[in-house]
């Protein structure tokens, strides 16, 4: 379909094409030293001291789990709230996700004392999701950890670049996964990062990402190894050098991006205020510096959503839900029903959230047409 205004859109150019084509032309095309250069500039960038390049989030929350010790007969404290990737993962090791709930219609992060409530003495560790970019508790969930001695990963999909107290998130547990899909704030089409500070986490991380191997293809074609041994049951999670390359640029330019989505949500709640001031619009209350992923607003109570959403895309606007909650998914639903752990929250956030486009190339114009567009298709809905 030809969006007047899409969900979301990539920015590169010919930067980025040179990287790729340079790449294309040294002939050494799986992970190797454009890679490493990856890391170590995205470990600059976000403050930690390791950083482990592989093929997508998904499999970064997976390794980031197994790294834990996570496995058969734990549980892992997640929210429902979130892509279905956050609680696959820890399904993946074989332990169970247990769902918390949000903190409100306003902070739609983990809420901590929902986390509190869930803990067991089956319960190993807690995946928090930084929702939309925007930071969850950090502080009062990391005393929640200490307190229980549990181990705290973060899914940083949405976070590339948000800060919390000085601290970016992805760094404040022991483990960061973050995702370059193409919809997020900067991408390698397919691509995810891990972050740690602990030595032994990146050493395990590393070892797991190429099939449990203790030395890869590009250590031995440089001559620094000659064989190797296998240790772990790993997996082929590698990312390659074309999407390395792809990311260097890309991350070169994510600060001002960020900047960029900060100043359209910034018009969007202004304009958002003013035309359809029914609708709700959460984190008016933030926590740190967020990156601004995406762009959640809340129908008003018993809005019909489907039709509110036909009525955007008359207008040539796309928008999404984020996100169907986990634990009504079938897949997931028996498990959640026999806990019997009500969801309130989330339940009533998920049953109204809309995703409205936002993109660093996104024109004024076009977060103008979006609001009039939401303020036209509130009032047919209310006319009946
Ligand atoms: C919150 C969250 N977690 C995990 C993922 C999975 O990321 P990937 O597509 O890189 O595997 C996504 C992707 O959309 C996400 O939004």
């Amino acid at each position: 379909m030809n969006w007047r205004v899409p969900l979301a859109d990539i920015d590169f150019g010919d930067e980025e094409i040179a990287a790729v084509t340079d790449v294309l032309r040294s002939r050494w095309l799986s992970m190797g030293a454009v890679t490493q250069q990856f890391e170590e500039e995205f470990a600059a960038f976000i403050g930690a001291k390791h950083m482990i390049a592989v093929t997508n989030a998904t499999a970064a929350l997976h390794l980031a789990c197994l790294a834990a010790g996570i496995g058969p007969g734990d549980e892992v404290i997640i929210p429902s709230l979130t892509f279905v990737a956050t609680a696959n993962a820890v399904r993946y090791t074989g332990a169970v996700p247990v769902f918390a709930d949000v903190e409100s219609l306003d902070d739609l992060n983990i809420s901590p004392a929902s986390i509190e409530s869930r803990i067991t003495e089956k319960t190993r560790a807690i995946l928090v999701v930084h929702y939309a970019g925007f930071a969850c508790d950090m502080p009062a969930i990391m005393e929640i950890a200490r307190r229980h001695s549990l181990v705290v990963l973060e899914d940083s999909a949405h976070s590339i670049g948000s800060v919390l107290d000085g601290k970016t998130l992805g760094t404040w547990g022991a483990i960061g996964c973050f995702s370059f899909f193409s919809n997020k704030n900067m991408t390698t089409g397919e691509g995810g990062m891990l972050s740690t500070n602990d030595d032994a986490l990146a050493d395990r991380l590393r070892i797991l990402r190429s099939h449990g191997m203790t030395s890869l293809s590009w250590d031995r074609h440089k001559g620094h190894a000659s064989t190797y041994d296998v240790v772990d049951l790993g997996y082929n999670y590698r990312i390659d050098e074309m999407r390395s390359a792809l990311g260097r640029v890309q991350l070169r330019k994510l600060p001002a991006w960020n900047e960029r989505r900060r100043e359209l949500t910034g018009l969007y709640r202004e304009l958002l205020a003013e035309l359809a001031p029914e609708m709700q619009l959460p984190f008016a209350e933030t926590r740190g510096t967020s990156c601004y992923h995406i762009m959640p607003i809340l129908l008003p109570p018993n809005t019909d959503r489907a039709r509110f959403m036909e009525g955007m895309k008359s207008q040539g606007v796309q928008t999404s839900i984020h996100y169907p909650p986990v634990h009504r998914f079938h897949s997931y639903e028996p498990d959640w029903l026999a806990s019997n752990t009500p969801l309130p929250l989330t339940e009533d956030a998920s049953g109204r959230q809309v995703t409205l486009p936002l993109f660093s190339t996104m024109k004024k114009e076009q977060v103008e047409w979006v609001t009039q567009a939401a303020r036209q298709t509130l009032a047919e809905i209310r006319a009946g």
